[in-house]
């Protein structure tokens, strides 16, 4: 049960919900509290006032006890042993459970992410879609929803001409066969670097040759895509992520037809310089690009398609773009676009935008060739993880399982950890600190209290008036507001929420940890403070697993 949530309901007052209730940084005052800055163009009152009359009004029960109005926050003081009680029995009763509800019962999610491109390097850049995208899946099943994962596959373009081409000149099929992505990639860059106009030529001739269904062209197009896909496919079983459906670009080649008529019908379509446009100045945007004056369909195009089959065949609730906000503008107009054709959805459309990723040396390009592999970001990681753990604790087994864990984990919080929209930097030095503000950290601590429980050995019994001294009752608030920031990190589609307060948990337990005896605490204090740990490691582990991140059991 999350206090926040009770006082929200309890105060039923428009404008204020359980995301407005915090937790105030020391608990003097209260342990919760409403700032009621918010409320003053509501009810066009002083915050001062606002929360003195909310406070005259408010009636105490047996969980909140006490009720102040203090600058223009209301703040309030709950009932300790109550609520310790009440978040320690649902914990064990949980367990992997603990934080997920029924909220998206009957609600379905499309979450389109990592949307890989054939026959291109799986990069660095690849890495804030496929985690963010792949802890979303998470979160919302964890929630209830029923959740469609769409890899929307960049199989379709230009560049599948480029590459049949180089391959009928400089490539064999042994060589490809071994070298996988990597040679295709190879391939493509020669091109790129030599090809001269009788070659552009004979690519856009290789182009038509799939288009039109040619034998040999789809073969070699359907090898490179299976090459392609085999070697992201390793790198997701890593990441712990899945999907529901690989439906890329192509699959949209036939279901493009009916949405241009669509858009005829509907007198959307306009001709401009021999290109069938949808005009969108009215809107503030450039105009959307529909078919080439050759007849080509565009990106646009099949993202048109793409979203009314997937509204057709999964009728979702909402759809959501885990894609890079350099595409803001193409998402806007497509979403536009579909709101112009009266689908009433359209709302229901999410770009879930998010930084760059780049590395401390600085940035890549695909076409020269120069480009890091997320492959190899994450093969570095766990190596230097394996440096790490070992030099803290060499007598530990399974240090290879373990550096993998801890290893994968710190990829994946590295690019998860920051609000979204921020460009990070990636630092392996940073992402593996067992210092700062990362998984190594919550992994420790993890390590830390999994030891406490091992040494104790006993059965845990929760003395049930136990009144928790300070440090404790921190760490109580923090693991009941577990579930409201799991609903909250789906709200906004930010799994950094669940990121940063798994170090916040972490932060608390070892303040915890440090001040007060466990092990050779005595009688409820002892038992008391057993379960608050075992209640921490699991709220720990559900707070990880969403992400995507395992726990190893020692360090
Ligand atoms: N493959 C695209 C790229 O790498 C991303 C596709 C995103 N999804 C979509 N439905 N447009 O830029």
């Amino acid at each position: 049960m999350d206090y926040r949530d009770y006082i929200a309901k309890k105060l039923n007052t428009e404008g204020v919900a359980a995301a407005d209730i915090t937790l105030p940084p020391n608990s003097e005052m209260g342990d919760y509290a409403l700032p009621c800055f918010k409320l003053a163009k509501v009810f066009r009152k002083s915050p001062v006032q606002i929360a003195e009359e909310l406070k005259n009004s408010f009636v105490c029960d047996g969980v909140i006890s006490e009720v102040s109005a203090v600058n223009g926050y209301l703040n309030f003081k709950v009932n300790k042993a109550g609520l310790a009680n009440e978040v320690l029995n649902e914990i064990e009763k949980a367990g992997s459970g603990y934080g997920s509800s029924v909220a998206g019962k009957g609600k379905t999610v499309c979450i389109d992410y990592s949307s890989v491109n054939i026959a291109k390097p799986f990069h660095i850049g690849h890495l804030s879609t496929t985690v963010l995208g792949g802890s979303l899946y998470k979160i919302y099943k964890f929630l209830g929803y029923n959740v469609v994962g769409i890899n929307h596959l960049g199989d379709y373009g230009t560049q599948f001409g480029k590459l049949i081409c180089a391959y009928k000149k400089w490539g064999n099929r042994e060589e490809v066969e071994k070298g996988g992505i990597h040679a295709i990639n190879a391939l493509y860059v020669r091109f790129n670097e030599e090809a001269d106009g009788q070659m552009e030529d004979e690519a856009r001739e290789y182009f038509r040759l799939i288009e039109s269904g040619d034998k040999e062209a789809n073969e070699l197009f359907e090898w490179f895509k299976k090459l392609t896909l085999e070697y992201v496919q390793k790198i997701y079983e890593k990441l712990n992520i899945t999907f529901d459906s690989y439906a890329g670009e192509r699959f949209y080649t036939d279901k493009m037809q009916p949405v241009i008529d669509e858009l005829k019908s509907k007198n959307l379509l306009k001709e401009s310089e021999g290109a069938s446009i949808v005009d969108l100045e009215a809107y503030g945007m450039p105009p959307c690009l529909i078919l080439r004056s050759d007849g080509a369909s565009l990106y646009a195009t099949r993202d048109l398609a793409a979203a009314i089959y997937r509204k057709n065949t999964y009728d979702f609730s909402k759809c959501l773009y885990v894609v890079a906000y350099q595409q803001n503008l193409h998402f806007k107009q497509v979403f536009k676009v579909l709101e112009l054709m009266g689908k009433p959805w359209a709302k229901d459309m999410v770009h879930v935008a998010y930084g760059m990723v780049s590395l401390e040396d600085g940035a890549m390009s695909t076409r020269k060739g120069k480009v890091v592999w997320l492959e190899d970001v994450i093969s570095k990681c766990v190596e230097k993880a394996y440096a790490v753990i070992n030099e803290k604790n060499s007598a530990l087994e399974n240090k290879e399982e373990i550096a993998k864990t801890v290893g994968l984990g710190a990829v994946v919080f590295g690019a998860l950890y920051n609000n979204k929209i921020k460009d990070i930097v990636f630092s392996y030095d940073k992402v593996l600190s067992f210092e700062g503000e990362t998984s190594v950290y919550v992994q420790y601590t993890c390590a830390r209290a999994n030891s406490v429980l091992t040494k104790s050995g006993a059965k845990i019994n929760l003395p049930a008036g136990y009144e928790p001294n300070a440090q404790e009752f921190e760490v109580v608030k923090s693991l009941a507001s577990f579930p409201q920031t799991v609903l909250d990190a789906a709200e906004k589609y930010e799994p950094s929420l669940i990121a940063r307060y798994a170090v916040d948990l972490s932060q608390k337990y070892n303040k915890f940890y440090i001040d007060c005896k466990i092990l050779t605490a005595e009688g409820e204090a002892k038992d008391f403070r057993l379960a608050l740990t075992k209640a921490a490691l699991q709220t720990l582990k559900n707070a990880l697993s969403l992400l995507g991140i395992g726990v190893p059991e020692k360090m």
